[in-house]
């Protein structure tokens, strides 16, 4: 709960990177989170580098069942992994949800490039996002991202 509203932290997280950026966020603004869980098992998935480039990333995927209901959130954080482009978790989450959400805010994570995630991620929930945050693998080892979360979430307090 922040200023009275309820926050909705919604990610895809294989490795724990994006998990940490969410539980970060999450915390500061008191929000609730939800992980997604992908029902397609992509555990040979092992690194960017062999998986990356697979037609499946692109096909799209199920998800299991929230236990929160986004249109009982005034505001969604969005949380992303890139994987060559959005991951399919997260697609089908927009694509389900997306009449659900009041406000959005969106963050991803990434080892080399964030791409145009965003704008994808904009164009799918049809919505312009309070505030955004792309967070580099290097950034969450050597801990830079906890500033960026500030951040990025003092401009979600300040437009919210
Ligand atoms: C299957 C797979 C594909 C990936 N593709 C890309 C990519 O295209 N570009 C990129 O910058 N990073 C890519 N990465 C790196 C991840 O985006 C990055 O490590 C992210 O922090 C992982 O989040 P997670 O730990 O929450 O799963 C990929 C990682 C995996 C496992």
């Amino acid at each position: 709960m922040f200023n009275n509203k309820k926050i909705l932290v919604v990610y895809y997280s294989r490795h724990n990177n994006t998990h940490r950026v969410a539980e970060l966020i999450a915390r500061t603004l008191g929000a609730k989170t939800e992980r997604l869980i992908d029902k397609k098992d992509r555990s040979h998935l092992l690194s960017w580098f062999k998986g990356a480039f697979d037609e499946e990333l692109k096909t799209p995927t199920t998800i299991q069942p929230l236990k929160n209901n986004p249109k009982n959130f005034d505001l969604i954080i969005i949380g992303t992994p890139i994987w060559d482009g959005i991951c399919p978790a997260i697609k089908t989450f927009i694509k389900q949800n997306k009449t659900k959400i009041k406000k959005l805010a969106l963050f991803i994570t990434f080892g080399a490039s964030p791409e145009n995630a965003q704008y994808i991620m904009e164009k799918l929930s049809n919505k312009k996002p309070l505030a955004t945050l792309e967070v580099q693998d290097r950034q969450i080892d050597n801990k830079e991202y906890i500033k960026k979360v500030k951040e990025f979430c003092k401009i979600i307090n300040n437009k919210f």
